[in-house]
């Protein structure tokens, strides 16, 4: 059984085999549009992009549940997610031609990479083996794709990179963040970009009932004890759900400590509401 060897207390699924169902590509879906999920169509009409990408789309459950059976939803959040950060960039004169995602689930942002830009070198890694088997199964041969583990080490050169991006992922980083962020300093080249997004104070004060985060926290123990706080207890409020396994906390820092800790670290260059607005966009860059 998966969960009960022993890679799986720092990594996920290492032993489970892909299921060898897939949907279409984006343009069998293209009616599911709803407009709830928009980008700047100006900088890349949607007919473009569709015609671009010729992969198949993950199910459901193979895309860690996001945007249920709105498969249109799902592949434009990943292009919205992109063009935020092609506007910051552009804005701070940077360009990118190698890139890694870290938490890369089974591609919703890689993909586009790879469709939509010519990077010269798009990397993606996550903990969950199933997620890299998809990933190296239906998306094309250009896009490098490894599993890594919890533990704070990538098998990439030093100043390799000139962005990093973690949708959703320190949001479960319960230990070694710092650790990470050294990790992440190392292979990113001098002003590189790492774009990571957190849960903060704010997402604290603003979670409401019908949030996908409260409904997820409701019942734990140690969330309801300090729910009715008014500041977060601590720099890193951690409520783990289950204490064996990797991926198994949810994480809300304070902003303050992003500036201190992990700006020693990295340059704090920007913090801002992300999308969707549960979670913060920390960007840092290497001096
Ligand atoms: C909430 S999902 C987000 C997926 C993807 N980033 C996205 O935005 O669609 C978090 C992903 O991060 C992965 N993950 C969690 N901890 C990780 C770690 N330490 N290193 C790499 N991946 C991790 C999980 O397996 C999962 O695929």
């Amino acid at each position: 059984m998966s969960d009960s060897v022993w890679e799986d207390f720092i990594a996920l699924n290492s032993t489970a085999e892909l299921n060898t169902r897939v949907l279409g590509p984006i343009s069998d879906y293209l009616a599911l549009r709803d407009r709830s999920v928009l980008w700047d169509e100006t900088k890349i009409p949607l007919m473009e992009a569709a015609q671009k990408d010729h992969s198949p789309l993950p199910l459901e459950e193979d895309r860690e549940g996001y945007y249920g059976a709105n498969h249109f939803n799902y592949w434009a959040s990943g292009l919205r997610d992109w063009l935020q950060i092609t506007e910051w960039l552009e804005q701070h004169q940077i360009t990118v031609t190698s890139a890694l995602d870290i938490g890369c689930a089974s591609g919703r942002l890689v993909r586009h990479w790879q469709a939509q830009t010519d990077m010269q070198q798009v990397i993606g890694c996550d903990i969950n083996r199933l997620h890299v088997d998809w990933v190296s199964r239906y998306l094309p041969e250009s896009i490098m794709v490894f599993q890594n583990s919890s533990l704070p080490t990538l098998p990439l050169a030093d100043e390799s990179l000139d962005l990093i991006t973690a949708f959703s992922v320190f949001t479960h980083v319960e230990s070694f963040d710092t650790t990470w962020l050294m990790e992440l300093r190392r292979v990113l080249r001098p002003g590189g970009i790492a774009w990571l997004t957190v849960h903060s104070d704010r997402t604290w004060h603003e979670m409401a009932p019908d949030w996908p985060l409260y409904q997820a926290l409701k019942n734990n123990q140690d969330f309801k004890m300090i729910r009715e706080l008014p500041e977060l207890p601590q720099d890193r409020t951690i409520i783990r759900w289950q204490k064996e396994r990797s991926y198994s906390a949810n994480v809300f820092y304070r902003e303050s400590y992003l500036r201190r800790v992990w700006g020693r670290i990295l340059k704090f260059e920007d913090i801002f509401p992300g999308l969707p607005n549960y979670q913060d966009v920390v960007v840092l860059r290497k001096h």
